[in-house]
């Protein structure tokens, strides 16, 4: 059975931005969050302080994360990959950061260039740093379902970092299917595998919809207790770093779901599609998503 609530994290305006072909301006990335503020969420992912060379798409989140007006009760994380990141979130007025590990050491080479023992050891310098500042830290794992250099991945292997992670601190552990390869009862015994190392109320699923499970593989995960989705609006979105892997699941198709099953989000459609249509009108991004596309708003 369903959670009476589901918080949903929207992650557009970084997941869905970081692997689009243009790079959207900062004031345009403003108004987007500020969109989104307005749509009841309540948390939104606001940028990411990593190598501009990497991902020029994140530059100047610090400009962007300074521009937005902070709506009161809504969170507005970055990603931090390490210490150089975290200084730069500080002294741009984070109050919650996020890292990003790997369940497989090839894509944590791949993506944050360094294996998973190292990735550990930089996690403790930035969860020591936000603790001096009272920041709060969220945590992702990666390649939770698949992995596009090495293939199936052991749940257990992502039950030990989650639990790594949440030892060290991180108070949420968000999943990721990187590459939208998972099917329901798979995503669903992973998160019962993770369960027995992280209480439920502190994970999260976050699923890339490649092959149109994502939104299978929500329902599959609520129906376990999990109360966290993670989602973009417009289902834009993807990894740099994990070719071939498409949009996040949008989320005005989970919204939908989520309101049909009688789950309370305390978000608006209407103000989520006012959003999404600054989106595809004003940057020219396509929305990929069901229930947009139902609705067209020109
Ligand atoms: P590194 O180990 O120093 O090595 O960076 P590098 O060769 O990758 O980068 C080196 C350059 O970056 C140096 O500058 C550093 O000073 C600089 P250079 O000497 O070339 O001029 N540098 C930085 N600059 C700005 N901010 C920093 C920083 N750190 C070093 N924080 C690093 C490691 C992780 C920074 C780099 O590899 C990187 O930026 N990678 C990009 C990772 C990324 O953003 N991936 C996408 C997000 S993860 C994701 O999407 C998955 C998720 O959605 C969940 C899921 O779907 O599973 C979260
Ligand atoms: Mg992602």
């Amino acid at each position: 059975t369903c959670p009476p609530e589901v918080r949903i994290v929207e992650v557009g305006p970084r997941d869905g931005l970081q692997n689009e072909q243009w790079i959207i301006p900062v004031r345009q990335r403003i108004a987007l969050i500020d969109a989104l503020s307005a749509s009841g969420l309540q948390t939104i992912e606001a940028g990411s302080f990593v190598s501009p060379k990497r991902v020029p798409q994140m530059a100047g989140s610090d400009e962007v994360l300074r521009g937005i007006a902070r709506a009161p009760g809504v969170s507005y994380p970055v990603l931090v990959p390490n210490a150089i990141g975290m200084e730069h979130a500080i002294r741009a007025g984070a109050d919650e950061v996020a890292l990003f590990l790997s369940a497989t050491e090839s894509f944590s080479q791949r993506n944050i260039n360094c294996s998973i023992a190292q990735s550990l050891e930089r996690a403790e310098t930035v969860i020591a740093m936000a603790r001096r500042h009272s920041i709060l830290v969220r945590g992702y794992v990666s390649c939770v379902l698949g992995c596009p250099y090495e293939g199936a991945v052991k749940p257990s292997a992502v039950a030990d970092l989650a639990e790594r992670l949440v030892a060290m601190g991180c108070y949420e552990i968000s999943l990721g299917d990187t590459i939208g390869v998972g099917t329901p009862r798979q995503a669903q015994a992973m998160v019962q595998t993770v369960s027995h190392a992280v209480p439920l109320h502190r994970i999260a699923i976050h699923f890339h919809d490649t092959h149109g499970q994502a939104l299978s593989n929500v329902l599959a995960c609520i129906d376990e207790g999990v109360a966290i989705v993670d989602a973009a609006a417009g289902g834009l979105g993807g990894c740099p770093y994990a070719t071939g892997a498409s949009g996040n699941l949008a989320t005005e198709d989970l919204l939908y779901m989520l309101d049909g099953l009688g789950v309370a989000t305390g978000v608006d459609m209407e103000a989520l599609l006012d959003a999404v249509a600054l989106v595809e009108n004003r940057f020219g991004v396509a929305a990929r998503s069901k229930v947009f596309a139902a609705r067209r708003r020109r």
